[in-house]
């Protein structure tokens, strides 16, 4: 224990614990905010030591133990645990649990599985003791300057934990992009459903990048200047920003653009997997979202990726069809991008509905736009559309049902339907590009061959059908004489 902690007494009106780089980065905001006084611990004390030394200003109470973390604090003691996600998380979880007391608040703010969230928040009610999980995006720039956050937990720790968090959240049009999602494991639901759109929005942003290139023979630098162009439109965002910012990027040791000389796999931290399996858990079709995941994971199998160069199909890099009328074909890349950005939010929102109605969430989704319009990775402009839809109609079964998507939709799906068809020709994979068209037309189909499905299901499994012309559920005797009879439903 240092001299420091040893005068540390009840100062601190909230803490963090873990201060690797998201968690120093939160303590230093917080720091920065009127009124906060801020208790530092982390298990390794060097952390502590060096974020001390490194900002005098902040303030801070260094703590280097859980006994002095609790006694720093005053009631009701609110901490924010940003550690490793998993055993890290439970393992701060139970210390703290030994130093707290009944009404003291406890805050995950790392990228936690929802279920987890939820089996902590039950374990750690019962002890009196309240348990918020808290989605936080923006990485490590979001967590100093203002993150976007999302935080789920009781009513009761949103009293205190609230105003807190407003003063250090990204504010947007003049409002912090923070809200109370809902309960339990809520916040860090949406978190996870925001990375799993981040996960899509991401690969069409590559898929349309690598149709320009390969389809107007336009250099990386010269594609940063067309998104660019495009972020001063309605698909201005962070993400396309940034995308210019990365195509410009010259290799200082090779003179190649940098995306010419990174390897192109793609990693994954999970949680765009995680969005995946819960959509597919709850019979979401969030198949942009699933599609841009495994993407990813075609990406990084090299060995398939050798071995499968033998399989027929055209050259994508044999010609560059556009080269002659870049424009034209660019404008459509624009607007396939547009429409398949709205398929994913629209089937972002989607798992989210489904989720608040499987798990007892009441949340708010016009809110859940706003508070991601700042501070976010997926801020972006078209977020205050997705608001005034849900405050149109709070229960709109299909986002992307709203007027305005209707029209942006109507203007960009003929330009979609030929990139998509231009991809397939000449052999560019556009898996998100081309999912969410097919999405899109299965939406829309007056009938879906989901039809011979079920008679293909009743055949092998005499799992039953209903029909179109009267109520009941039907077995066609397949192995008899095919008559049709009554049967129970079994699905
Ligand atoms: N990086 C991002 O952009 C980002 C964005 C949003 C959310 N998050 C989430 O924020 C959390 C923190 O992320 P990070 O990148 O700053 O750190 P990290 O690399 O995920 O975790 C390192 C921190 O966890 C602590 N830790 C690990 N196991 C522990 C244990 N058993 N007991 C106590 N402490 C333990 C480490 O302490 P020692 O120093 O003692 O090893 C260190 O402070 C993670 O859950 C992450 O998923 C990250």
């Amino acid at each position: 224990m240092t001299d420091q902690a040893a005068t540390s007494s009840a100062t601190a009106n909230i803490g963090v614990v873990g201060l690797a780089v998201m968690g120093s980065n939160l303590a230093r905001n917080l720091a920065s905010r009127e009124g906060n006084t801020v208790a530092i611990f982390n298990r390794s004390a060097e952390k502590t030591e060096h974020l001390v030394a490194e900002h005098p200003e902040a303030g801070f109470v260094a703590t280097f133990s859980y006994e002095e973390f609790a006694a720093s604090l005053t009631a009701p003691r609110t901490a924010i645990i940003m550690v490793k996600a998993g055993a890290g998380t439970d393992a701060v979880i139970d210390e703290l649990l030994r130093v707290f007391e009944p009404g003291d608040i406890i805050v995950d703010g790392g990228n936690a599985l929802f279920t987890d969230t939820i089996r902590r928040e039950k374990a750690v009610r019962e002890t009196g003791i309240n348990f918020v999980g808290m989605g936080v995006s923006g990485g490590e720039e979001g967590a100093l300057l203002g993150p976007s956050l999302m935080p789920g937990g009781s009513d009761e720790s949103w009293i205190t934990l609230g105003p807190i968090l407003k003063t250090i959240a990204a504010v947007a049009e003049g409002e912090p992009c923070v809200t109370h999602i809902g309960h339990d494991g809520a916040g860090h639901f949406v978190k996870m459903v925001h990375n799993g759109i981040e996960y899509a929005d991401m690969q069409v942003i590559a898929e349309a990048y690598d149709l320009i290139r390969h389809a107007t023979g336009y250099s990386p630098a010269q594609i940063a200047d067309v998104f660019a162009e495009w972020n001063r439109g309605e698909l201005e965002s962070y993400l396309i920003e940034i995308t210019a910012e990365v195509l410009r990027q010259v290799d200082s040791d090779t003179g190649l653009p940098l995306v010419d000389v990174v390897l192109d796999q793609a990693g994954a931290k999970g949680t765009g997997g995680w969005t995946a399996q819960t959509a597919i858990d709850l019979g979401v079709p969030a198949s942009g979202i699933a599609e841009a995941v495994f993407a990813r994971s075609l990406s990084s199998h090299p060995e398939q990726r050798a071995t499968a160069g033998i399989l027929p199909g055209p050259d994508a890099d044999a010609e560059s069809s556009f080269a002659d009328d870049p424009a034209a074909f660019i404008e459509k890349v624009r607007r396939a991008l547009y429409a398949s950005k709205i398929v994913a939010y629209s089937q972002g929102f989607d798992i989210i509905r489904a989720g608040a109605a499987h798990y007892g969430w009441n949340i708010d989704l016009g809110n859940v736009a706003a508070i991601w319009r700042g501070g976010c990775i997926i801020r972006a402009r078209f977020l205050n559309r997705i608001t005034e839809a849900y405050a149109d109609t709070a229960d709109l079964p299909v986002l992307m049902t709203a007027p305005f998507f209707v029209d942006a939709l109507a203007t960009a799906q003929d330009a979609w339907r030929d990139v998509v068809a231009h991809a397939a020709a000449t052999g560019l994979p556009a898996p998100v590009f081309s999912s969410s068209l097919a999405y899109y037309d299965g939406l829309r189909a007056r009938r879906l061959p989901a039809a011979l499905i079920q008679g293909q299901r009743d055949f092998f499994g005499a799992h039953t059908y209903k029909r179109v012309d009267r109520d009941g559920t039907f077995h066609t005797l397949w192995s008899g004489d095919r008559s049709e009879v009554e049967a129970v439903d079994t699905h």
